[in-house]
């Protein structure tokens, strides 16, 4: 999307977009609308002699997204879409893919119906169509947008030659709760980051041109605050503060629109007592008055429907009255528009104005993706074969999936392992497991396709070293099954691989835990296997942060992994024997204990901060307020040390910048990448503060012994926040910048905002 204002040299696309610019301001659209790139590919006056032929009851088919009988994502499945397809009653399909399978469908459409309007195909390709990389949150945690972006690039080469259009991500939600299953779909706890790695996400999945054969719509999800569900539950209650809500949950949203975001997916929950889904103030207020959103709005899945058990509407016709006046245009799976809206038309409770505009957005998508000059140019079946899981993506995801694993602990250097070995112990289900490694939201990505943790270390070994692998499932297993085997070769064994985790259904939709400790006997058996006196590196698999004070304990290293997607075992074992290094860094804070959600670094001081000699200061009797791992942190194969922080002036006013620079130095023997992580603290605002907010980080690699001088620029707008009177600006005062490691960084300097 091109910001106008900023524009040093004037593209072809540039001059386009400023006479855009003025027609749309002509238009009555805000004059501050960003107009996003692919607008320059849609034809107005087009839209305008289409919507002039349809009938009502095409028009409403635009605004209704059914699934197909492929895959069920959601509660139900409705059958006889070919029919609606046919009647004109039926826009957009979703779980349908393979180039053939949705030419079929599209032929129907494009040859069968009176206008031959384009069906619109969409899928959730959340990290990869069938070559699958690692989920989201661990892809946050390399803090490397240029993974994220390369990701999601391939994501969409592979989903568009399987004949979609559309992909329902990036999700967006900033979550705080690890007790929340779709902690696994975002990019974790922090505002800055959560920014930064959606759009890269939109850059990667629309690219720059979204006639191209090769790219998607994306979708930024869920809209809004879905991440703050009360006590992680999903589709729980969320309750927070307008200020909250604009501070925290918004920003990336608007992030990824600024980065040209397709469309939008309304969230399941309610938000200060209205549902997303009804909810004009996000819609329309917020997300197009404000903000000049130009695409469409789909709802999540049946979440019209959803308002009756919500409890503000009676029946689905009064629910569908709430969701189109609110500013929706496309209704999923609900079948409430596609049953009601006609009627309402011509009884005169919804303006065909109102129709017309989101008929219009949703073409527009259809218009800038080439459909209208091309119906089947995404579904070309040779063009598929030659770009799915090709080892040009694979070898990305396992770059990928080795910069997304965080190296929490590594006693006496016990990583790198030597390959010198005669015997390795693997234990755990979860080293053998295909399914489990590409996660929730697996798309096509198959079990079979993967390289699992015990063929990477077989692979990376070599037949002269003997594995001895112990499928022991202490997961779902109640008792002590397959213990005695597991220590017997632990005893015997040069080295220890334990595998330890959740299984991938343990996180994702309707996944909540309210435990977050390790599933099943686990604890049982890293407590025996300690006993054994023999060293063991933990390779942890899971969705979400975990609460494991033991493991911690007990462990020599402990080697975060999350679910890594299709290059599982390359990645791990590259990382275990020192091909490549740990680089990554917490994404979402672990907890010590569930106890301590919500947990995170960006948290208020309070008027009581906790103060161990004192008894009346906030904290636990029974736990400390820090967490196990905090946000920021991970370790390497190597260490770093901080010179103090260096501003290049101490005062910045409006338009003013500062400059930060510190000096890294790599104090240990190997090569090794920091994540060089600067936080601001207000010191006095009109409102409290957060103790620190990310606000920049870069990746630094350093050879052993090297320094390097990193350089950071703050501006106003990184000061920012809504005052007290709920405008958006800096204030007066001082700021203390921190450099650092993690978010526990010390080393700072004080600056003075005029
Ligand atoms: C699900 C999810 C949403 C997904 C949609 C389609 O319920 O909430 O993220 O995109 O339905 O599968």
């Amino acid at each position: 999307m091109q910001n106008l204002g900023a524009a040093n040299h004037f593209s072809h696309s540039t001059k386009v977009s400023f006479v855009l610019l003025f027609i749309l301001t002509v238009a009555g659209i805000q004059a501050q609308t960003v107009v996003p790139a692919w607008y320059n590919q849609v034809h107005e006056v087009e839209i305008d002699k289409l919507l002039d032929k349809m009938t009502l009851e095409e028009k409403v088919g635009q605004m209704t997204l059914f699934t197909s009988d492929w895959d069920v994502t959601g509660p139900t499945i409705r059958k006889g879409y070919e029919a609606d397809i046919k009647s004109g009653r039926l826009g957009a399909i979703f779980n349908a893919h393979t180039a053939d399978y949705n030419r079929r469908l599209q032929k129907i459409a494009v040859e069968e119906t009176r206008l031959g309007i384009p069906l619109l195909f969409g899928y959730d390709v959340i990290h990869g169509y069938r070559t699958i990389f690692p989920i989201p949150l661990a892809e946050a945690g390399s803090f490397n947008p240029a993974a994220a972006e390369e990701s999601a690039r391939i994501a969409a080469r592979e989903s568009a030659a399987a004949g979609l259009h559309w992909t329902f991500a990036p999700m967006v939600d900033i979550a705080r709760d690890p007790r929340w299953g779709r902690v696994m779909e975002g990019a974790g706890e922090d505002v800055y980051l959560g920014n930064v790695m959606g759009a890269a996400r939109v850059r990667g999945f629309q690219g720059d041109d979204l006639a191209d054969p090769f790219t998607l719509l994306a979708c930024a999800k869920h809209f809004a605050a879905y991440g703050a569900a009360q006590a992680g539950r999903d589709y729980h209650t969320v309750d927070i503060s307008e200020r909250v809500l604009h501070d925290i949950y918004l920003p990336p949203f608007k992030a990824v629109l600024d980065a040209g975001a397709a469309t939008f997916m309304t969230s399941f929950n309610e938000l200060d007592g209205v549902p997303a889904t009804a909810n004009e103030h996000l819609l329309t207020e917020i997300l197009r008055e404000d903000w000049g959103f130009m695409g469409f709005v789909v709802t999540d899945y049946t979440s019209i429907n959803e308002m009756i058990p919500h409890g503000i509407a009676k029946d689905e016709a009064e629910a569908g009255l709430l969701a189109v006046n609110a500013g929706v245009d496309m209704d999923m799976q609900g079948a409430v528009f596609y049953n009601n809206l006609r009627k309402q038309v011509e009884n005169g409770e919804v303006a065909m104005k109102m129709i017309d505009d989101a008929v219009r957005r949703v073409l527009r998508m259809k218009f800038a993706l080439g459909l209208f000059d091309d119906p089947y140019r995404y579904s070309d079946s040779e063009r598929e074969k030659a770009n799915i899981l090709t080892p040009a993506h694979r070898e990305a995801a396992r770059r990928i999936a080795r910069e997304s694993m965080i190296l929490l602990k590594n006693d006496n250097e016990t990583l790198p392992l030597s390959k010198n070995l005669k015997r390795i112990a693997v234990i755990g289900s979860l080293a053998d497991s295909g399914a489990d490694m590409i996660g929730a939201w697996h798309a096509d990505g198959r079990a079979e396709d993967v390289v699992t943790l015990l063929t990477g270390l077989k692979e990376a070994l070599g037949s002269a070293v003997k594995v001895d692998f112990v499928d022991v499932d202490a997961i779902k297993g109640t008792d002590r099954k397959g213990f005695d085997e597991a220590l017997k070769a632990a005893r015997s064994a040069d080295a220890v691989i334990l595998a330890l985790g959740e299984t991938w259904e343990m996180s994702g939709e309707a996944a909540s835990r309210a435990d977050i400790g390790l599933p099943g006997v686990q604890d049982q058996l890293v407590e025996e296997l300690s006993q054994t006196g023999k060293p063991f590196v933990a390779v942890l698999f899971n969705g979400r942060p975990l609460a494991i004070p033991e493991l911690d304990k007990k462990a020599a290293a402990i080697l975060e992994a999350w679910f890594p997607g299709t290059e599982a075992g390359h990645a791990i074992a590259d990382l275990l024997f020192g091909d490549d290094a740990p680089s990554a860094k917490v994404p979402l804070t672990f907890p010590r204990s569930v106890g301590q959600v919500p947990v995170f670094y960006a948290a208020k001081n309070t008027g009581r901060p906790r103060n161990p000699n004192e008894k009346y200061t906030s904290k636990y009797l029974d736990e400390e307020n820090s967490p196990l791992y905090p946000f920021g942190y991970g370790l390497t194969y190597t260490t770093f040390s901080y010179g103090d922080p260096v501003a290049d002036k101490t005062e910045m006013n409006r338009n003013g910048k500062v400059k930060i620079l510190t000096t890294v130095t790599n104090t240990g023997k190997r090569t090794g990448t920091e994540v060089v992580q600067l936080y601001v603290r207000d010191l006095a605002g009109s409102v409290t503060r957060p103790l620190r907010e990310l606000k920049a980080f870069q990746r630094v690699e350093l050879s052993a012994g090297e320094s390097k001088t990193v350089s950071f620029e703050l501006t106003a707008e990184d000061l920012s926040f809504y005052r007290r009177d709920m405008t958006f600006g800096p204030e007066a005062g001082e700021y203390q910048v921190f450099v650092g490691g993690d978010s526990r960084a010390e080393k700072s300097v004080t600056i003075t905002f005029k």
